[in-house]
């Protein structure tokens, strides 16, 4: 089966998708996007994620070309038409199609693209074994509360990382973990209590992030908001990162030190089961 993408208005094979030579997205970088996952043939947490979608847009001023229940047809349609049942939904709004110039165009539509990636979210390997992480500067704009496209800095931080050996790559500012270069970043102290990096500027909403959050506090585990340090981290007990794509997945090293005894520690492996049953979930997921 040819795979299907959607693009502005068309589902189609891939090899006849094409995006105009002057499309903002690849001059300026100048669109924001979304990621989410697909369980089970329904989408997790669709909600959430279109509502940072509508922010992303609004924050950058890009028009919004569909309304939720529009854009979760959309989602729904294109897992119909490549057959995925588990796997990851991308969708990206770019400014659109103008003669290259800074200032917003006037009348132009933007564009919009969406494309499935079949995966093994559940049984991943990496959530067995556990993945390393490295640190790297954090060297982003300070807006990184929107889902843009520019992700020059977070290619660069995760190819350090693969060149490394490792699989995820945490930002560090100032001494303090921002997050990973498309995950949320937590450690878990010596007591037991989740740390995580509160919301700001300085770090995208992670909707992973959000859901485990309450989920957390209904499995009555602690939960500390704050900054950490990668001293800290290294001295956890334990470390995780949770993104769409990944749900949660333990970290056993970071800058080649284990974390605790370097296995994936009890709290990682309990929230991500408590995740996975959630996302597993219609009537949740569809919350
Ligand atoms: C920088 C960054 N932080 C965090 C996340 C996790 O966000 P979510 O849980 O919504 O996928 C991502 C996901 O792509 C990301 O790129």
């Amino acid at each position: 089966m040819s795979r299907i993408v959607f693009l502005n208005g068309s589902f189609l094979p891939i090899e006849e998708a094409k995006v105009p030579f002057m499309d903002r997205g690849f001059l300026f970088g100048d669109g924001v996007y979304e990621g989410i996952a697909i369980l089970d043939g329904h989408l997790v947490d669709n909600d959430a994620h279109l509502e940072r979608l509508e922010r992303s847009l609004r924050e950058v001023r890009i028009p919004n070309p569909y309304t939720r229940a529009e854009w979760t047809r959309l989602e729904e349609e294109i897992a119909r038409r490549n057959g995925m049942t588990e796997g990851f939904i991308y969708f990206q709004v770019t400014r659109g199609v103008a003669e290259r110039d800074f200032m917003f165009p006037e009348n132009t539509a933007p564009t919009v693209a969406m494309f499935t990636q079949a995966k093994a979210i559940v049984n991943a390997p990496a959530a067995e074994k556990g993945i390393a992480v490295i640190t790297v500067p954090d060297q982003r704009w300070s807006r990184r509360d929107i889902k843009s496209i520019n992700l020059l800095a977070q290619v660069l931080a995760k190819q350090a990382a693969k060149e490394a050996g490792a699989q995820e790559a945490w930002m560090v500012q100032d001494g303090f973990v921002t997050e990973g270069g498309s995950s949320s970043g937590f450690i878990v102290t010596k007591e037991g209590r989740i740390v995580v990096r509160p919301l700001s500027n300085a770090i995208l909403p992670g909707i992973t992030r959000k859901s485990l959050l309450a989920l957390s506090q209904d499995a009555g585990i602690e939960l500390e908001e704050r900054l950490f340090t990668v001293e800290e981290a290294y001295d956890a007990a334990e470390a995780f990162m949770t993104s769409a794509s990944t749900f949660v997945l333990p970290i056993v090293s970071i800058d080649g030190r284990s974390i605790g005894d370097g296995k994936p520690g009890p709290i990682t492996k309990k929230l991500r089961e408590i995740y996975i049953r959630m996302a597993s979930s219609p009537r949740m997921a569809a919350e």
